[in-house]
């Protein structure tokens, strides 16, 4: 580890209470462990599930004091014992990285992870692009491809505005996929509409119900993806032809998704969830990295993220509640430098 700093600058999280639980301090520099390398992070963005984490609800805790953040890149600088031939192979490469469900996260200026939590960027990738380029982008590839494999040539999505959302609508169109995307505001409506969306319905109309009923039952559209639950869940369900699914992935209601049992015991509906890391555990390691490799192609046109602002280390707290009041528009990054 050589001409490596002994400490840095990090993120803390005190206890599982929000953004209010954070603060900024020195701490140690992480040692890599065995089959693990130090990546020092360019920059790391926040998702909806770092705001779960933070507050306890998200799959998983980690004992704290913690450092969060679940996705970033940068460069590898250092391989622990064992870290092999990826480990060599990774010295001084960019690349994305994701944070182990043990352990530090990634809102640091070093973070030590699993060899293969640390994936090559291509060429044509920008360290903030692969700060975005894991979770929403590997999503996107993995709902598509589930609606793909059942055939369907219509699905619908909720919080389709957010960063996901559009990823879905482009992947979705480019697969031949007709996207019934729903939003809650008409100015995501407007923006959906001028990035080439087909059908965008906004939940807050006083017709949504009937508009998404009509819209399912037009273009048979039996899979919707729902980032929301709550209500949005049972509108969801109720609106597709019998033997609709809906496949609950994210919670942005805070709510429990609500299901009726006339639509599963009469009309053969269901609902289920998708989890990213039980999607990729799946797959095999020639699977996987074909599947990167694929996404790394398409960060900068199909899976491309905006960036809508971008703070330091020592800001994380207030990067985190300016990303809590405003979702749509672009991802914040902390930015180390
Ligand atoms: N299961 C998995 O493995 C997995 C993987 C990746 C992402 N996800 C989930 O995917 C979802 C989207 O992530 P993202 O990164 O695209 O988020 P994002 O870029 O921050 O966008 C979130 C979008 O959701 C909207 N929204 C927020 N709260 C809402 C609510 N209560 N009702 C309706 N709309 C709401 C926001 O609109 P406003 O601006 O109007 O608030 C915004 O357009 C999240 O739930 C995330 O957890 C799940």
């Amino acid at each position: 580890m050589n001409q490596l700093p002994e400490t840095m600058t990090a993120v803390i999280l005190e206890s599982y209470s929000g953004v209010t639980a954070l603060h900024v301090e020195q701490r140690p520099l992480p040692k890599p462990g065995p089959h693990e390398v130090l990546v020092k992070v360019a920059a790391s963005s926040i998702n909806p599930s770092d705001l779960s984490f933070i507050e306890g609800m998200y799959g998983f805790r980690k004992p704290t004091p913690v450092v969060p953040g679940f996705e970033g890149a940068g460069t590898v600088v250092a391989g622990g014992a064992s870290s092999g031939l990826m480990g060599r192979y990774l010295m001084g490469k960019r690349v994305a990285c994701i944070s182990q469900s043990e352990g530090d996260g990634v809102w640091a200026e070093y973070v030590a992870t699993a060899v293969n939590y640390a994936l090559p960027l291509d060429d044509s990738v920008s360290l903030e692009q692969g700060a975005m380029s894991v979770v929403n982008p590997l999503t996107a590839v993995a709902l598509i491809e589930i609606a793909q494999n059942a055939g369907h040539k219509t699905i619908v999505n909720t919080a389709a505005a957010g960063a996901l959302g559009q990823m879905i609508n482009r992947l979705g169109q480019s697969a031949g996929i007709r996207v019934i995307n729903i939003v809650r505001r008409d100015t995501q409506v407007e923006l959906l509409q001028q990035r080439g969306a087909d059908i965008v319905l906004n939940s807050s109309s006083p017709d949504f119900a009937q508009q998404l009923h009509d819209a399912c039952h037009q273009h048979r559209a039996r899979l919707a993806f729902d980032a929301i639950a709550g209500p949005m869940t049972l509108q969801l369900l109720e609106a597709m032809p019998i033997h609709g699914k809906v496949t609950v992935y994210g919670g942005l209601s805070l709510q429990p998704s609500m299901v009726s049992p006339a639509h599963t015991i009469f009309q053969s509906k269901s609902v289920d969830g998708f989890w990213l890391s039980k999607w990729l555990a799946k797959k095999n390691p020639l699977q996987s990295l074909l599947i990167w490799r694929r996404t790394q192609k398409l960060i900068t046109t199909t899976l491309q993220s905006e960036i809508r602002a971008r703070y330091s280390l020592q800001d994380a707290p207030k990067a985190v509640l300016a990303y809590q009041e405003q979702m749509t528009g672009g991802k914040v990054l902390i930015v180390p430098a």
